[in-house]
């Protein structure tokens, strides 16, 4: 795993959609071989996804061929409901870049099945070759997409009950209050995020600091699903000086020291 450190979510953010850039712009792309990038919503991808969008503007990258899944919806939320996941990638990526809207893959919170849903999205994404490149964020409880502590390392798409700290870190989207927030939600499964061929966390802020001890110092553990990265062969975590507020200071030193000569 790579652990960079940035002075702030501006500058890692910054970093990371360069790095997506670069990874999609060196990937020989066709209708039959296309670009396969995992996805996440929330404040953290937020400023990735602008400079996404800038790039585009500005001819230097292209979402032609490439297709997308994102990690979570919410159930019980409709497609125009502001708070879906799908009306927040449609406002904060889709709408402004040149993806075809059909290559764009993202779960049905309103499914009449959910189950049948979930393992329809698991096949999509397998009969796409995998996933290249799965770019996420990390909750405060150390979960990754919607897979809440005790999660199984193994998991796949499905259904997960939302944790209590989970609703609470986004009522602030919900009027702040946290019964407003759908109490159960879709979600790929850690070893959906696992598969993926390479996976890119953006981790900011003073709020995230315990969690990424836990992640990056503590073992593997189903109670921190995040710390499945430990086990991947090319994992990166991007991330601000504040949520490396309670790494060690020989575990900073380390990850700045390696990264100097990173190439
Ligand atoms: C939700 C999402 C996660 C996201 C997390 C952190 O729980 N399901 O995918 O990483 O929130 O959100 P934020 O980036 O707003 O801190």
């Amino acid at each position: 795993m790579r652990l960079l450190i940035h002075k702030n979510h501006e500058e890692a953010s910054l970093w990371a959609a360069n790095y997506i850039a670069g990874r999609m712009n060196a990937y020989t792309r066709t209708a039959e071989k296309p670009f396969v990038l995992g996805l996440p919503t929330g404040s953290s991808p937020l400023l990735i996804y602008r400079e996404l969008i800038r790039q585009v503007q500005e001819g230097r990258l292209t979402f032609a061929d490439v297709h997308t899944f994102n990690m979570d919806e919410y159930i019980g939320l409709s497609a125009d409901h502001p708070q879906s996941y799908r009306y927040y990638m449609k406002e904060n990526l889709f709408n402004h870049v040149d993806i075809d809207h059909a290559n764009v893959h993202l779960l049905d919170g309103m499914a009449k099945d959910p189950q049948e849903e979930c393992r329809l999205y698991e096949e999509a994404i397998t009969r796409l070759g995998g996933i290249d490149l799965f770019l996420g964020g990390m909750g405060s409880d150390g979960h990754i997409a919607f897979n809440e502590p005790g999660s199984s390392l193994t998991s796949r798409t499905r259904i997960k009950t939302l944790t209590e700290e989970t609703r609470n870190a986004n009522a602030r989207f919900f009027g702040g209050d946290p019964a407003n927030v759908p109490a159960t939600a879709l979600t790929v499964g850690v070893g959906t995020v696992m598969d993926a061929r390479e996976v890119l966390i953006i981790v900011t802020g003073r709020n995230k600091a315990r969690a990424l001890h836990a992640v990056v110092e503590e073992g593997v553990n189903h109670k921190w699903t995040l710390s499945c990265l430990q086990m991947h062969p090319r994992a990166i975590i991007v991330c601000d000086e504040d949520a490396v507020d309670e790494l060690k200071v020989g575990t900073v030193r380390y990850f700045k020291d390696i990264e100097q000569d990173h190439i």
